[in-house]
């Protein structure tokens, strides 16, 4: 569901947008101005020069790191670290845990988690590195019980992933009570915040989150193209970088940086894209997350309340006789 935006003539009154939970439209105003303002009076790379217009774009970029420092809790603002979508960020995430010299590996997932976390434990699976456990949830409720988590951990397990909230059914999952079971045997916690971040209140301490992979163009009103990872303080000694280039410092170094947010962001940034995600996360902050989520069960509960007494009208493509009966999510495997 859409978020409150009365002042952006960029919003179109003549379309009913549903596909909040693929990416949020429109933004705030004050994301596209910002935007508008990095292309046309910006227009540097980050890191790259001593100029004006590169220092300004290189704080704007790291405002952005504060904002979501301040909206997740973290430690220290260059722990988030900048990735092109949240898949982009799992995969960092997870693949970065997984060092195939060292065996043997396990992981762990739930059955009904993302495909962005399946596919890249699959595809380690599929490579010899690690083995994995998934485990069931609760046929009714969606839900995974800690406890299965718990009892599913091995010396040799390597990390834990969940997502949070699914897109599926909505279903969210007890993050805090698995986060505390991983803290106390010290196995990395991965939580996939794509459906929550900007919806739910996380707080990345008080959850006993490792790594919380992100896109900035959902609930945080960014644009496409913009995701990140947070990296608790102490963990990139172990997270392996899975691309190395240029950043901009120690350039006489044959090797990656070891300091973030560095080490894991090589080549030039998506500038224009974390300048509006900057200011998206900026109106989160400003409205509240308790005060969003009330808002978005409104627009829940409202349709539930007026079709309660309608009978429902099946809607069928034009050419078709027979309504659709099934309908697969794109993101699933069926
Ligand atoms: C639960 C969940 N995880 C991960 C993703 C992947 O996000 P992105 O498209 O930013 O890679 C999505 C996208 O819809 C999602 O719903």
């Amino acid at each position: 569901m859409t978020h409150p935006n009365p002042d952006n003539p960029t919003f179109s009154p003549r379309r009913l947008y549903l596909d909040n939970a693929a990416t949020s439209f429109p933004k705030p105003r004050t994301v596209t101005d910002a935007m508008v303002r990095y292309a046309t009076q910006l227009g540097a790379s980050a890191g790259r020069g001593a100029y004006q217009e590169a220092i300004e774009t290189g704080a704007l970029i790291h405002e952005c790191r504060r904002r979501l420092n301040r909206l997740l809790n973290g430690e220290k603002a260059e722990h988030f670290v900048f990735t092109l979508n949240c898949s982009d960020a799992l995969n960092l995430a997870i693949k970065g845990l997984i060092d195939p010299a060292r065996q043997p590996a396990h992981a762990i997932c739930t059955h009904i988690d993302h495909n962005s976390i399946l596919r890249p434990l699959n595809e380690l699976e599929s490579r010899g590195w690690i083995s994995q456990t998934q485990v069931p949830v609760d046929s009714a409720t969606g839900l995974v019980d800690p406890d299965d988590i718990r009892r599913a951990i091995r010396p040799e397990t390597k990390l834990v992933a969940i997502t949070h909230a699914s897109n599926v059914t909505g279903t969210v999952q007890p993050i805090r009570e698995i986060g505390r079971i991983c803290r106390e045997r010290a196995v990395p916690f991965i939580v996939d915040a794509a459906q929550s971040v900007g919806h739910l209140p996380i707080d990345v301490r008080a959850d006993c989150i490792d790594l919380l992979a992100a896109p900035g163009h959902k609930a945080l009103l960014g644009p496409l193209g913009t995701g990140f990872l947070y990296i608790r303080p102490g963990l990139e000694k172990s997270l392996r970088t899975l691309r190395e280039g240029g950043t901009g410092s120690v350039s006489e170094l044959a090797t990656q940086p070891d300091f973030m947010p560095d080490k894991y962001e090589p080549g030039s940034h998506n500038a224009i894209g974390i300048i509006g995600l900057s200011e998206g996360v900026k109106w989160v902050l400003e409205q509240g997350i308790e005060t969003l989520h009330a808002h978005e069960m409104d627009l829940v509960h409202l349709p539930r309340r007026r079709l309660r007494h309608r009978r429902p009208h099946l809607l069928r493509p034009p050419g078709r006789t027979k309504p659709h009966r099934r309908i697969r999510h794109p993101h699933r495997r069926v």
